[in-house]
Parts: structure tokens; C-alpha cells; sequence
């Protein structure tokens, strides 16, 4: 009954995202009735992309507020729409506008990279916007001599930190609930579990730092261990010839990985890494946007104008 409730309401969705002239962009977290009604699935840089470039009128974002923020920050001609407007994110929740300007006060003339992870009104101070798969790149695009203040995901800050080897990097003490809660021994034991076994992991992860330092070190001699953002991970477990893989990051991404590598066998670092913002996305929740053109997510001009300079900086940055 239920599936048959599912496929009848996939079928509308499909339908009426043409009369519409609707294209849906979804995140990898997703659930995976949303994947499947999604024209693009992919990570927050590549859906970006695709909103920037993308023909519809209108853009149907299945995925947390920012995401959609960004979408009409970037196409501000389009209309867009969040199935859930109470789809927040813990993580761009960890920094407020005046903590960034008392910050960037401290330290005059610094660099302000923040993730796109952030509400636009944090976006509208920042000089550059950057996400897991180009964070690295946006950094070292910046002089060496300039201080840089990363935010707010202090992981993926020191990850960048390190791989960059930049000492003059200050990172903002902000994480993801979900990816912080991920941790080291939740790692080791699941790659003790199964041999042959590759890992790959989201920067915003808390077991990145140990794990960084356990690379270097050569602990994981027999295992390869790649920090990789969502779509970064997708890409690298179809070309790679390991058949098992421990995958730190939001469960929802196992959908598509089990779906396009159905000869390897994926099992999640810790299944309790569930976002649950993610997860109000629900079908019902977007054949209901689409069918009233409703939760229209929209962004004040002047911030709009600023945070699209951040946002452009990011999109030029592969
Ligand atoms: P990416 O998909 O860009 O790797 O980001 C993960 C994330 O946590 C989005 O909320
Ligand atoms: Fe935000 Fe974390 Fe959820 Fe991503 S997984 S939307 S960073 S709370």
C-alpha cells in the first residue's frame, strides 16, 4: 500500500515538475524517494553548479536551507523552492553574523573563507565561500602572506590546515552534529570488520584529525583512507578496484553508492549518522511544493549582492 502510495506520487511529481517547468536538485544525503524524483543529485558545489546553469524557471531544492539560500542567491531571476522550510543545519547554525564581524575585527586585513554551510546573511561578509570539494583549492588560491579565518567547521578547517601546511589559518570552533558525532572508534571498528576494506571519509568528520595524523604515521598501511567530499566520495568508490568500503559520512549517501556499484558491498562508519534536517524532505513534502508552488525561499537584495561575490569566488574555484 505504501509502495504503491510512493510510485503514484513519483509519477505526479514527474508529471507536473514538466508542466511546471520545475527541475529538482537534491543533495546525497536525500532520502532516496526524493533521489529518484531528482533531475541532479550530487554534492552542495555541484548542485550549485547546477543552479547556476540550469534552463527552469523554477528549482524545487531538496536538501537544508543554505542550500536553497545559495540557489537564489545565484540565479536571483529564478523562483526557489524548499519542501520544508524548517530544514535547518546545526552547522551553520554554530556561527552568528556578529560573532563573524567581532571576529574579523581581531584580526584586520585577514582573509574570511567560510563554507558553504552558512546562512547568506554570513555569506554577505565573507571574500570567499568555499565547500568540502574545493576547500583546499580556495585556500591556497589565497596569498600566503594573508591571515586566513576558516569557518565554521573546525574539521574541515584543520583539514585544510594541514594538507595546505598553512600556519596562519584561523579556524572558527563550529561543527556538524552528525559528522562530529562520528568517531574514531566507531571507525577502527568497522574497518577491523572486514578485510580488503577501503575507507572513505567526509572532512567534516571528527575522526579526520586522528585519522589524518594515523596516515601519516603509516597505521592504516593495508587500507586506503581518502577524505573526500559526498560527490568526491561517489566518483572514487566506482573508479577505485577495492570491492568492500567503510563510508564516514550521512547514511543517505549508501543509496546512490549501492545503486551505482551493485557488485561492492558499502557499510556506513556509524549508522547513527542520520541528519535529521536532511530527512524532513519527504516526498509528500515535495509533490505538495511542486503542485502550490509554495515555500518559496528568497534572499534580501544587499545580502544577496554580497553573498554572490563569496559564491562566485567558490563556483570559478574547482
Ligand atoms: P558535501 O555534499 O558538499 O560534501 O557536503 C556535505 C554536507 O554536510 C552538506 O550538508
Ligand atoms: Fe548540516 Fe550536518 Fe546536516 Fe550537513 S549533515 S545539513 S552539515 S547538520
Amino acid at each position: 500500500m505504501l509502495m504503491q502510495k510512493s510510485s503514484h506520487l513519483k509519477d505526479e511529481i514527474m508529471k507536473l515538475k514538466k508542466e511546471k517547468d520545475v527541475v529538482i536538485l537534491a543533495h546525497n544525503y536525500q532520502i532516496p524517494d526524493v533521489q529518484d524524483v531528482a533531475d541532479f543529485t550530487g554534492d552542495s558545489l555541484g548542485l550549485s553548479r547546477q543552479a547556476a546553469t540550469v534552463s527552469q524557471k523554477t528549482i524545487l531544492f531538496c536538501g537544508v536551507n543554505f542550500m536553497a539560500e545559495t540557489a537564489a542567491i545565484i540565479s536571483p531571476k529564478k523562483t526557489v523552492l524548499l519542501p520544508d522550510l524548517e530544514a535547518g543545519c546545526s552547522l551553520s547554525d554554530s556561527i552568528t553574523v556578529d560573532e563573524l564581524r567581532n571576529w574579523k575585527k581581531q584580526h584586520p586585513g585577514a582573509i574570511a573563507v567560510g563554507y558553504v554551510n552558512t546562512t547568506a546573511e554570513i555569506k554577505a561578509e565573507l571574500d570567499y565561500c568555499c565547500t568540502s570539494s574545493n576547500a583546499v583549492s580556495v585556500v591556497k588560491a589565497i596569498p600566503n602572506d594573508k591571515d586566513v579565518l576558516f569557518l565554521p567547521d573546525m574539521f574541515l578547517g584543520s583539514y585544510v590546515a594541514k594538507i595546505t601546511g598553512r600556519k596562519n589559518m584561523h579556524i572558527w570552533a563550529g561543527e556538524c552534529h552528525v559528522h562530529a558525532g562520528i568517531t574514531p572508534e566507531d571507525v577502527t571498528k568497522k574497518l577491523n570488520s572486514m578485510k580488503d576494506t577501503e575507507f572513505v571519509i567526509h572532512p567534516e568528520c571528527s575522526c579526520t584529525t586522528p585519522l589524518m595524523y594515523d596516515v601519516a604515521d603509516g597505521s592504516f598501511d593495508d587500507q586506503k583512507v581518502s577524505i573526500l567530499s559526498t560527490e568526491g566520495m561517489l566518483n572514487h568508490v566506482k573508479k577505485s578496484d577495492t570491492r568492500n568500503f567503510v563510508v564516514a559520512t550521512e547514511t543517505g549517501i549508501l543509496y546512490r553508492m549501492k545503486k551505482d556499484n551493485p557488485d561492492k558491498t558499502f557499510i556506513p562508519a556509524s549508522e547513527k549518522a542520520e541528519c535529521q534536517y536532511m530527512k524532513m524532505i519527504t516526498l509528500e513534502k515535495v509533490y505538495d511544493a511542486l503542485v502550490h508552488e509554495k515555500n518559496v525561499v528568497t534572499v534580501p537584495k544587499n545580502i544577496a549582492d554580497k553573498a554572490r561575490l563569496a559564491i562566485n569566488r567558490m563556483l570559478a574555484i574547482s
